[in-house]
Formats: structure tokens, C-alpha cells, sequence
């Protein structure tokens, strides 16, 4: 089976917590793109919902999904969204798409995190995907410097402005043991927005797409 079946399994497996009427977080990414289409599917099932991105946003709206200003809704019952990496704990590497930012802020507005993924995205440590951290672009090479300092290898990732005009540095062949200190860690490097490490508020739920067909349910400990 294909990875992208794999994610649209994972995605269809994610309506079982959407509740009738709620307003729900949103992600960005492929396989929350299958997750969109399966709400398009269900038009009165939910209220409405908070996107992560621009990008989602628009896929949202062409679905006939009405859009919600986070800051008038409250805290949201359920977020979905994919993950680049996933571990054990399910801590997460994400902003692969470069959405990090605006996802970690509807995650962790959300009482619950669903995470959907084919099955690559499942690693034992943390850090084989270059981690995403999002930069003011007068502080790119300051950050990049301490970067450096704590054994990072950064590289900016090309051409790319984020929805908040920032700009994103790759980190590469970072291993990441401790992913509760490394991302409070980076979080403390002046002129960084966020990096895209999911530790603090990592899913509650991933839902994994198997080769077979299957989808393989990991609830967080
Ligand atoms: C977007 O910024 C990311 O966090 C995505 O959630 C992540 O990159 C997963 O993307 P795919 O669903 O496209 O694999």
C-alpha cells in the first residue's frame, strides 16, 4: 500500500473524535489534506474550524467549512494534524511544511491531539528528520551560531517565508535523546519563534496507517 493510502487511512480513522457541532484545530500537511477531505464528506458534522496555515485555511473553505479566529473560540476539543517523526512517547518532530508555529499554538489550545501518519513516520529516536525551527530573519545567523553550540548542523531552508514571514532553519543531525529539554532549550535562543519539536504538548493519540490496509492506534501513556 502506497504511503499516501496509508496517511488517507490514518485520516479517515481521525473522525471517530469528531463530535457533532464541535469547532476543531486543524493541521497542515498531506495527510491532514486527507483529514479535510474526510470532513468535506461530512459538511454537518462539525461546526467549524482553526487552521494552522494559510494553506489550510483555503482547503477549508473550499470544503464549505467555516473558519474560526482562535481567539474567539476558546479551547478547542480536538486538533489533528500529521507529524514528521513520531517516538514511543509520542513526542513529535513537525513543520515540515514550514507551519510549525501556528500548529503548536492550536495544539496546544486543544483538550486533544489526535495525530495522524503512515507508518515511516514511527522512529525510536527523534531526529533523523532535520528539525524545523522558525526565525526572525534579522536573527538567522545568530541563531544559526548557537545552533552550532549545541552540536546542530543548520541550514536555511531555501527560498521559504513562513505565514508570520519568518524564516525556517533545518536543523540536521541533531539525536535527540532528551526531546523535553532540547526543545525548551532552543526555545530559550533569542529570535527564535518556536522549533518544531512537540514535547511540552505531545499528541495524546497517533493513529497509524499500516501497509495492510490497517490503522494501528497508540494512546500516550
Ligand atoms: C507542517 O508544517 C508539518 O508539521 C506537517 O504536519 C508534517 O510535515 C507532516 O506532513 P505530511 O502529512 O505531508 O507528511
Amino acid at each position: 500500500m502506497s504511503s499516501a493510502k496509508m496517511k488517507k487511512a490514518a485520516a479517515n480513522a481521525a473522525m471517530d473524535w469528531v463530535t457533532d457541532g464541535s469547532i476543531i484545530g486543524v493541521g497542515t500537511g498531506s495527510t491532514a489534506d486527507f483529514f479535510i477531505e474526510a470532513l468535506a464528506a461530512n459538511p454537518r458534522k462539525i461546526k467549524g474550524a482553526v487552521a494552522s496555515s494559510d494553506s489550510t485555511a483555503d482547503k477549508l473553505s473550499s470544503a464549505g467549512i467555516e473558519l474560526y479566529d482562535l481567539n474567539s473560540t476558546g479551547t478547542l476539543s480536538l486538533y489533528v494534524d500529521g507529524a514528521d517523526e513520531a517516538n514511543q512517547q509520542l513526542q513529535l518532530i513537525k513543520g515540515g511544511g514550514g507551519a510549525l508555529t501556528r500548529e503548536k499554538i492550536v495544539a496546544a489550545a486543544s483538550t486533544a491531539f489526535v495525530c495522524i501518519a503512515d507508518s515511516s513516520k514511527q522512529v525510536t529516536t527523534l531526529g533523523q528528520f532535520p528539525l524545523p525551527i522558525e526565525v526572525l530573519p534579522m536573527a538567522r545567523s545568530f541563531v544559526a551560531r548557537e545552533i552550532v553550540k549545541i552540536g546542530g548542523d543548520p541550514e536555511l531552508r531555501d527560498r521559504f517565508t513562513t505565514d508570520n514571514g519568518n524564516v525556517i532553519l533545518d536543523i540536521h543531525n541533531m539525536e535527540i535523546t532528551n526531546a523535553l529539554e532540547l526543545e525548551h532549550r532552543i526555545n530559550q535562543i533569542a529570535g527564535i519563534v518556536t522549533c518544531g519539536l512537540f514535547a511540552h504538548r505531545p499528541a495524546d493519540i497517533l493513529l497509524v496507517g499500516q501497509a495492510d490496509g490497517s490503522v494501528e492506534k497508540i494512546t500516550r501513556q
